[in-house]
């Protein structure tokens, strides 16, 4: 099996569930073989992405999220564009090339905001991760220079999204719009949690099935974590081991992948975004939002947060990447598909 993943030919929802099934057995063949990989791709080298964290105002109302619509305990907040772009500038001192700006998803139209941070920081790139939109509404934003898209497919089961989402939501339309990012030219990132509910086996094997086909430029898991302000409360969290297997799986899928070490791996488990690196992660996104938007920006229970500006930040991960060998690239990062 390992060769069969390694060879990069496609494997089959059966091979992909047995390869679930059988972590115990592969996973530190597989550790290892992701390891190898990520040095002979990306050397030691760690990119970095200064995520803005631009509202917590969402008109969806996913069942595991804490800024869901109906949650009424959030204190909602919009930021200002000069708001932004002072952490932009903040973060561009520090040494980012890259800012992503994320958010609930809202009618907000964000090209104008895109365009100035575009004029002020042309060697930087711009990630938006913002939610469904119309083809037009990409294009748009594509028009005004953003370069990168996330939108996390969340599970390739049709009857497993349903379990996840309000009706009004579709994974047909999720799928649309993650087709209509590529064909546009972003780079496009999908992704999913580990141990989200109702997940099983054969849900997370047409997730890796999803992958292999979509080949997107970058993927983000991590472990779902409860939100006590959500119906999936009492629900379990994701599991660690898991996450770091399914890191190295997608890193012996797709070489060149761009695999945030995220921060749900960080906060389930202190050390776990060093952990992800190790297991074939070789991207980090922290935070560099202003510290009103921090406290609020609360997807689930105990995130890790700091109130560090950007700089310190920089400074305490490239020593914590220096304990394991590796370190910051000041570069845009770019997926090299
Ligand atoms: N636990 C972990 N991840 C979550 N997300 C949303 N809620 C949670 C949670 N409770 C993830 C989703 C979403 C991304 C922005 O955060 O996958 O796409």
């Amino acid at each position: 099996m390992t060769e069969k993943l390694l060879s990069g030919k496609p494997l089959s929802q059966d091979e992909f569930e047995h390869i679930i099934l059988y972590k115990d057995k592969y996973f530190d063949s597989f550790q290892q073989k992701a390891k190898e990989i990520t040095e002979k791709v990306f050397g030691n080298e760690i990119f970095i992405r200064g995520l803005i964290e631009v509202s917590n105002v969402c008109r969806n109302d996913c069942l595991y999220c804490g800024i869901r619509r109906s949650n009424a305990c959030v204190e909602r907040y919009v930021l200002e564009d000069e708001e932004i772009l002072k952490s932009c500038e903040d973060g561009y001192d520090a040494g980012f090339r890259t800012f992503v700006l994320q958010g609930g998803e809202t009618d907000k139209n964000y090209a104008s905001l895109v365009k100035k941070i575009k004029l002020k920081y042309p060697d930087c790139a711009v990630t938006l991760s913002l939610g469904e939109k119309t083809k037009e509404d990409y294009l748009e934003l594509k028009s005004a220079g953003a370069d990168r898209y996330l939108l996390r497919h969340e599970t390739a089961d049709n009857d497993h999204y349903e379990k996840l989402h309000p009706d009004e939501m579709s994974l047909k339309n999720r799928m649309e719009c993650l087709k209509n990012l590529k064909k546009i030219g972003f780079q496009t990132g999908c992704g999913f949690m580990v141990g989200s509910p109702y997940q099983t086996t054969k849900t997370l094997a047409k997730d890796l099935q999803f992958i292999q086909e979509f080949k997107p430029h970058m993927v983000g898991i991590g472990p779902f974590i409860p939100q006590s302000d959500t119906p999936f409360k009492n629900e379990k969290a994701g599991s660690l081991e898991l996450t770091l297997y399914l890191l190295s799986v997608l890193r012996i899928m797709l070489p060149k992948l761009l695999l945030p070490a995220t921060t749900a791996l960080e906060s389930l488990s202190k050390g776990g975004r060093e952990k992800g690196i190790l297991h074939g992660a070789n991207v980090v996104m922290p935070n560099i939002s202003p510290m009103r938007a921090r406290e609020n920006y609360q997807l689930y229970n105990n995130k890790f947060c700091t109130d560090t500006p950007a700089k310190e930040t920089l400074a305490i991960l490239e020593k914590s990447l220096n304990k394991i060998g590796r370190m910051i690239s000041y570069s845009r990062g770019d997926a090299v598909i």
